[in-house]
């Protein structure tokens, strides 16, 4: 089975590739990283922490020692720390073939923001997300002459619920930590709904004609997630929640092989996203299903509250 999915068969050479991916030093991004490399590509490894990062660089160095790998400083949780990264990114490499929407948290302890004040789950794992996507339009990284893929990592979870009401969202943290989390995962499924099909308000987010937008869930795996810093977990419930990832989910390198399966495919059908082919898509190999029904609820909404909720701040 494993030799069927071995990346080297199912992910074409990425030699003289570019990707950047973001909080690339654990879990999915840190497997998605691996992937690329072993397929030649470099990879931008956008990290809130740099210790880890370089942690990261070099295990992945004693498996792959020629692997092309740089490190830049990025925080998602913080405005001015998205938009200096992206002028180093103007500055150092300019040219690069895709990013991976990667970065996220799960269950901050209550009441913690971004540094702009944003509640903290929402405001890292989507409004983060959507700053740089911003950024990377306003200084003009993603108009190049070559195919640029944009690939958010959203979640099994956004069946759980659509999103009623996007401004209150955005900024209201007095919701549950899960609800949070749901509606941040669904808002990133939306935003790649609404980018692949072309919404837009007021010419916000229009995507110049080089760049796809893919979309992928990795199912349920055993990361990092439930036990980062951030988290208000006591350290009982962590262990639980290790052990029944291990026992009912799947590995990180499974998990993310839709990733490199969807920048690698030199024809996608952009229609279609990535999701583990197990049972209600929780664990197993990569397979192609059409956009769920729960991210296309209102993407115009989404797009429209999220940029007038920025402008009002003064944050776009
Ligand atoms: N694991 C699952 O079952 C699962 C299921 C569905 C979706 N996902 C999604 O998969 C993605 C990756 O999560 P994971 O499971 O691999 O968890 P993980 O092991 O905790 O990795 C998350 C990564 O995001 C980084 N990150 C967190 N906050 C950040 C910030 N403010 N700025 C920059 N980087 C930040 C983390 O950095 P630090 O190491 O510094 O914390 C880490 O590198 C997330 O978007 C998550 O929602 C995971």
């Amino acid at each position: 089975m494993l030799s069927k999915w071995d990346s080297k068969s199912i992910i074409p050479t990425l030699a003289n590739r570019t990707y950047i991916v973001t909080g690339a030093n654990s879990g999915i991004g840190f497997s998605t990283t691996k992937l690329l490399v072993k397929s030649g590509a470099h990879v931008i490894m956008a990290c809130r922490n740099e210790k880890k990062a370089l942690l990261a660089i070099e295990e992945i160095k004693k498996e792959y020692p020629n692997a092309l790998l740089t490190f830049f400083p990025y925080d998602q949780a913080d405005f001015v720390s998205i938009e200096n990264f992206v002028l180093s990114l103007k500055n150092a490499w300019p040219h690069f073939d895709g990013v991976v929407f990667n970065a996220g948290i799960y269950h901050p302890a209550k009441g913690l923001k971004t540094k702009q004040g944003y509640p903290l789950t929402v405001g890292t794992n989507y409004i983060g997300a959507y700053y740089l996507l911003r950024k990377l339009l306003e200084h003009q990284l993603l108009d190049q002459d070559h195919e640029i893929r944009l690939l958010f990592v959203g979640s099994l979870i956004w069946r759980a619920r659509f999103l009623k009401d996007p401004e209150d969202i955005l900024i209201n943290g007095d919701y549950g930590k899960q609800y949070q989390y749901n509606a941040a995962k669904t808002a990133i499924g939306t935003l790649a709904f609404a980018l692949h099909n072309g919404y837009q308000i007021a010419g916000h987010l229009r995507l110049p004609n080089n760049v796809r937008v893919q979309l992928m869930h990795p199912g349920v795996t055993d990361t990092n997630i439930v036990n980062s810093d951030a988290k208000g977990f006591p350290r009982w419930f962590t262990t639980l929640a290790h052990k029944a990832l291990t026992l009912f989910t799947h590995r990180c390198d499974i998990a993310s092989l839709g990733i490199p399966l969807l920048l690698g495919n030199p024809k996608p059908d952009y229609s279609l996203i990535a999701v583990p082919r197990g049972l209600f898509h929780i664990s197993g190999y990569p397979k192609l299903i059409p956009y769920p029904r729960a991210v296309k609820k209102n993407p115009e909404r989404l797009l429209r509250e999220t940029a007038y909720i920025l402008k009002r701040n003064k944050h776009l």
